[in-house]
């Protein structure tokens, strides 16, 4: 039972930070209380993520063995890379892997949805089983979401796994000389889960479309279609005797707008349904969809911009900064349970990756992208249930999360001039007061790097840069 606590308070931090009588320096600045309301109760977070779709994941194979770890290490350690939580990848449907291909898992048509589908599983999936099996066991790594841009061309109205068409046998969809193949797709995913799953690695999530809005990599769905496909294929999960039954999400749009649209074809499902999923490309996430399940923004990049790894110069699109504001949008304002950046680790001279492959794949360098995601990604971990904080003035963003193991992390971006901030917990119960307060900050010269914190009853106080981003946790217990 916890009481709500008045909600702004002001703090003076002289107290708790004595000046230094030799240096003629200001004194301190007054610290802004954040007050933390565990009370006021949001979503829950699954996590944030990337992906090494479409042969990233082998262009990070072709890295020296110590740039293999260091790029695993960017972005799945919790102690010296971004703690990033969530795995995408792409269920491959291409006949091989020319290009940036994702070659299927049944690459050969069998001629008729009525005969058995002639599995080729090669134990690599595009490397992507090796950077799953990475993040599973060497990371500690829960959620790994395994999504198809496209069923295979033999499936499909225009005969190939690209430039849109749609599943054979849908409604609505121009009938296909080869018959309906709709339950043969929802097989294929579900063998695809097998694999994995034969491979010691549990697929959590599982997505049959991507950007069923567009035409180009994938192919197209209505919210009806997609609605008519979960029909078939969550019974078909309910019978495999997968050990895990991943849960089925939908529907990737391009946008956050796309996927409102899609919404009320998807109401009659909701109850075979785990997750709705949305990118910010079409449209940004700037407000809540209106479902019952939780929200995931499966796919944002700046996918114009010439590589930076800078963390701000003037705002512009590739910045860390303006990434790591793009995060609180979706988190705060649209209530997004999770946030995954495009793509992790690739060569290429945009910033759809937060990691570079330079050179002739010789080494890594990650960008402060990577560090904006890490900031919320390291602290705010699976699990954990964002809660009230009250207290900033408009240069600051601030978000909390009480986390599974009882730390409270506390988010604060700050698009203004120095400030200073005291964090505490405004409303436990008696002998529940925080023992123990860290703070780490990102900015133009730091990549989470920890700071001195002033911890005094219960109560952090940390400076917060100009341009910085720092993420305080306080701890329950030592
Ligand atoms: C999966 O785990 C089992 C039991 O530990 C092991 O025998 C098997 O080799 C593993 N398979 C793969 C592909 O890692
Ligand atoms: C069940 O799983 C095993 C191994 O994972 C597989 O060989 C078998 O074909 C599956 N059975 C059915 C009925 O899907
Ligand atoms: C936020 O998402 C949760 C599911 O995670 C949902 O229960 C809640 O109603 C959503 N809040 C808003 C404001 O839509």
């Amino acid at each position: 039972m916890h009481k709500l606590l008045a909600a702004l308070i002001f703090a003076g931090s002289a107290a708790v930070t004595a000046a230094d009588p030799s240096s003629p320096v200001q004194p301190r600045q007054a610290a802004t209380t954040l007050s933390v309301d565990l009370s006021r109760t949001f979503q829950v977070m699954d996590g944030f993520g990337t992906s090494e779709a479409f042969q990233r994941a082998v262009q990070m194979s072709r890295l020296p063995p110590a740039e293999q770890r260091k790029a695993l290490d960017l972005l799945f350690s919790t102690t010296n890379g971004a703690g990033l939580s969530i795995l995408r990848n792409g269920i491959g449907s291409s006949p091989d892997m020319r290009n940036d291909w994702m070659v299927s898992i049944a690459p050969k048509s069998p001629g008729s949805p009525d005969r058995p589908l002639i599995y080729e599983w090669d134990g690599s999936d595009n490397k992507q089983l090796w950077v799953s099996q990475e993040a599973v066991h060497t990371y500690g790594v829960r959620t790994i979401y395994a999504d198809a841009w496209s069923a295979p061309g033999y499936m499909k109205t225009n005969g190939q796994d690209s430039n849109g068409g749609n599943l054979c046998g849908l409604s609505g969809a121009p009938r296909c000389a080869t018959g309906d193949w709709r339950q043969a797709f929802a097989d294929y995913l579900a063998k695809y889960v097998e694999f994995y799953q034969q491979s010691n690695v549990t697929i959590t999530h599982l997505g049959f479309t991507n950007e069923p809005d567009l035409t180009y990599a994938s192919m197209r769905w209505t919210g009806a279609q997609a609605a008519e496909f979960i029909r078939i294929l969550h019974p078909t999960l309910q019978r495999s005797n997968l050990t895990h039954k991943p849960l089925i999400t939908c529907c990737d749009a391009g946008g956050w707008q796309q996927q409102a649209g899609m919404l009320p074809s998807l109401a009659p499902v909701n109850n075979m349904l785990g997750i709705i999923t949305a990118h910010s490309y079409m449209s940004q996430p700037n407000f809540a969809l209106s479902t019952p399940h939780r929200v995931w923004q499966t796919e944002a990049a700046d996918l114009q911009g010439a590589w930076t790894s800078a963390w701000y110069q003037w705002g512009g699109a590739g910045e860390g900064f303006t990434w790591a504001n793009h995060v609180y949008q979706a988190v705060v304002n649209a209530n997004a349970s999770a946030y995954l950046y495009w793509v992790g680790v690739q060569t290429g001279s945009t910033n759809s990756h937060m990691v570079h492959i330079a050179g002739n794949y010789e080494r890594v360098e990650p960008s402060m992208r990577l560090w904006a995601l890490g900031m919320w990604s390291r602290f705010v971990r699976p699990g954990a249930v964002r809660v009230g904080v009250s207290g900033a003035p408009g240069s600051l963003r601030t978000a909390a999360f009480r986390n599974v193991d009882g730390s409270v992390a506390v988010v604060v971006i700050n698009s203004g001039g120095n400030a200073r901030v005291a964090a505490r917990v405004g409303n436990l119960a008696a002998g529940k007061t925080p023992v123990r307060g860290r703070a780490w900050v990102t900015d133009a010269s730091r990549a989470i790097v920890e700071v001195a914190t002033a911890f005094a009853d219960g109560v952090a106080r940390v400076d917060v840069p100009s341009r910085s981003m720092v993420t305080v946790v306080l701890y329950p217990d030592a």
